[in-house]
C-alpha cells in the first residue's frame, strides 16, 4: 500500500448526518465468513460489479492487513473524476486533491464493515444468525444536512448514473439480481451461491 493512503477516509464521520430512511437490513442465506469475506475482497469488483462500480478505477487497488483488521482503497475512474462536482451522486465530503478521492473500504474485525466514499460514509454490520444464514444492517452518513439538497445532487447527477451505471447481465431486473443494477443484490447473489 503507498504511504500516503491513510487507512481510513480523510474526514470526519461525527461531522455528516445519517438519513434513518437510507437504512438497509438484508438476510443473507450465507454463513456470515462467506459475507465477511466478500466484503473485504477486491478482486471481485471488477468482474461482478464491472457496471454498477464503474465509477471506481478497480485496476489501481490498494490493499492490505492492518493488524486483525483489512482495507481496500481505490481511486475515483477518470471518466468520473472529471466532472466529479456534477457526477457525484452526493454532494462531495472529501476534500482531498482529485488523485486520493476514492473509496476507502476497510473491515474491522471481524464483522464492521466501513465503505467510505467521496460522497457517503456507511457501517456495513454482519450479524452471524444461523450457519446458513446473516443480517447485514447498512447505514449511511451524508454532508448535505437538508434532505431536498441531498436529492437536488442526486438529479444533477442522474445523468452520469444512467448512462455509465449499468446492470452486469439484461434480464429481469425484478427477478434477477445480476440485472438490477445493484452491487448490493449482486454481493448477496455471489455469497448465496457460495
Ligand atoms: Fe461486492
Amino acid at each position: 500500500m503507498e504511504a500516503w493512503i491513510t487507512q481510513l477516509a480523510p474526514y470526519d464521520p461525527a461531522e455528516l448526518y445519517e438519513y434513518p430512511e437510507g437504512k438497509i437490513v438484508k438476510t443473507i442465506k450465507a454463513n456470515w465468513k462467506i459475507v465477511a469475506e466478500n466484503f473485504m475482497d477486491g478482486y471481485h469488483l471488477a468482474h461482478l460489479h464491472s457496471g454498477t462500480l464503474a465509477m471506481y478505477d478497480h485496476s489501481k487497488i490498494e490493499y492490505g492487513f492492518v493488524g486483525s483488521h483489512f482495507v481496500f482503497w481505490e481511486p475515483c475512474a477518470p471518466h468520473y473524476l472529471e466532472n466529479i462536482e456534477q457526477n457525484t451522486p452526493f454532494r462531495l465530503i472529501d476534500p482531498s486533491p482529485p488523485e486520493r478521492l476514492g473509496a476507502y473500504v476497510p473491515m474491522l474485525f471481524p464483522g464492521i464493515g466501513l465503505s467510505e466514499s467521496e460522497s457517503s460514509w456507511s457501517t456495513f454490520h454482519i450479524k452471524p444468525v444461523v450457519p446458513d444464514s446473516s443480517i447485514v444492517e447498512m447505514r449511511s452518513k451524508f454532508s448535505a444536512k437538508d434532505y431536498s439538497a441531498f436529492k437536488k445532487q442526486e438529479k444533477r447527477s442522474a445523468r452520469f448514473w444512467n448512462s455509465h451505471i449499468v446492470a452486469k447481465f439484461e434480464g429481469d431486473s425484478p427477478t434477477d439480481p445480476m440485472a438490477s443494477d445493484d452491487f448490493m443484490e449482486e454481493d448477496v447473489y455471489a455469497c448465496e451461491q457460495q
